[in-house]
């Protein structure tokens, strides 16, 4: 088990687009998903990208199946591994949410993502993961593949006036984690 050192916005390497996963089901990448989840674990994450922990390849990891306390009200996305994920949006339709990242600590923005969408890819074992989500878990899936692309959440804020310091935002709210 290895936490490891999440990469700070600012870092060349957080704005790759990432490689795509070519062997599947190798030690080398059920070790890279193991550090993934036990750093996304340690820092209370919704989700987390190859690319924040400086590794150039296309894996997320994303869900917690059980509550998180940095984020009390959301609906349980299932815990999910997804290597070489493409994501289709499903109609036209917008939805404005707040978004942090582990990237970005101590901030919070209102960032919008599409509403509806399918997104497939592969696990790690190379078999397909193929989904039609909406609201949270499709926030967080945008959210997370766009890491691969180079994509920190700031990028696609468009009003800045919703965007600022998690504890000033939202004073009282989750002392306790980082953002
Ligand atoms: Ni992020």
């Amino acid at each position: 088990m290895t936490v490891r050192e999440i990469l700070k916005m600012g870092d060349p390497r957080l704005l790759r687009v990432a490689q795509p996963v070519t062997g599947f089901d190798s030690d080398a990448l059920h070790l890279l998903i193991t550090d993934l989840l036990d750093t996304m674990v340690a820092a209370n994450g919704a989700g987390l990208a190859a690319p924040q922990i400086g590794v150039d390849l296309q894996v997320v990891i994303f869900g917690s199946g059980e509550f998180n306390p940095r984020y009390p009200d959301a609906p349980v996305v299932p815990r999910t591994v997804l290597c070489n994920p493409v994501i289709t949006p499903l109609g036209d339709e917008e939805q404005l949410g707040w978004e942090g990242c582990l990237s970005v600590p101590g901030l919070r923005g209102v960032v919008p993502r599409w509403q509806r969408i399918r997104y497939t890819g592969l696990d790690p074992y190379g078999d397909a993961v193929d989904r039609t989500v909406d609201g949270f878990h499709a926030r967080v899936v945008q959210h997370e593949c766009d890491h691969l692309i180079g994509k920190l959440y700031p990028m696609r804020v468009r009003d800045f006036a919703q965007f600022g310091y998690t504890e000033v935002l939202f004073p009282g709210l989750d002392a306790s984690a980082d953002d």
